[in-house]
């Protein structure tokens, strides 16, 4: 069926202005245009993640990844890490420009405020649409004085960042 625009209905195109564009499933929509929030992203479950929204929500606008300063390494220098990482290969093929979504925001979990700079917080509250929670000690064994700031003091402080942003959809932690 063609509608009076001539864009096929079956197909699912839709123009908005001149923009033409195919529409996507319902998730890739749901997506579309969403900045996301990720801490963990340079963790098994946060690398996966980060690199299934890429490759599956292709609409998708930036993911800002929270990423602590370690081993002296620059959170620049992290971000060539994490995408030399071989579960982006299939990515780098077919979309070789996918890192220029990804933005790394300096901070650490376990303190107040996410140890984000105040202009990165407000930036985040402003910007984010969808957050996903993964950082986290999963040490069993790990010492109490380092867990609790972190598993249930870092959960705190992105719950309390999810209730600060103006345009939140959805907020998930694990
Ligand atoms: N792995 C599984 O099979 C599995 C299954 C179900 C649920 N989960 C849950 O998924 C979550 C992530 O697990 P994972 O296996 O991906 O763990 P992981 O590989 O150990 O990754 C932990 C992530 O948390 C980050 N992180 C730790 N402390 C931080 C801090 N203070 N500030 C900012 N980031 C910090 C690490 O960053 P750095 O790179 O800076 O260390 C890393 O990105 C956990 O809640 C876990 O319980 C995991």
């Amino acid at each position: 069926m063609v509608s009076e625009t001539g864009l096929s209905q079956e197909s699912g195109a839709m123009a908005s202005d001149n923009i033409t564009f195919s529409r996507g499933t319902d998730l890739q929509e749901f997506y579309r245009n969403c900045n996301v929030f990720v801490t963990g992203g340079t963790g098994f479950i946060g690398k996966v993640l980060i690199e299934k929204l890429l490759r599956s929500c292709p609409a998708i606008n930036k993911i800002y990844v929270v990423i602590r300063p370690k081993r002296s390494k620059s959170p620049e220098e992290r971000k060539e890490e994490l995408i030399k990482c071989s579960v982006f290969d299939v990515l780098k093929a077919t979309n070789p420009d996918f890192h220029q979504k990804l933005v790394m925001v300096p901070g650490d979990c376990s303190l107040p405020k996410i140890g984000l700079s105040p202009s990165d917080y407000e930036m985040l509250t402003q910007q984010v649409n969808i957050i996903f929670h993964l950082a986290a000690t999963v040490k069993f064994d790990e010492k109490i004085n380092i867990a609790i700031p972190m598993n249930i003091g870092g959960t705190k402080e992105i719950i309390d960042l999810g209730r600060a942003c103006v345009n939140l959809k959805v907020s998930l932690s694990h």
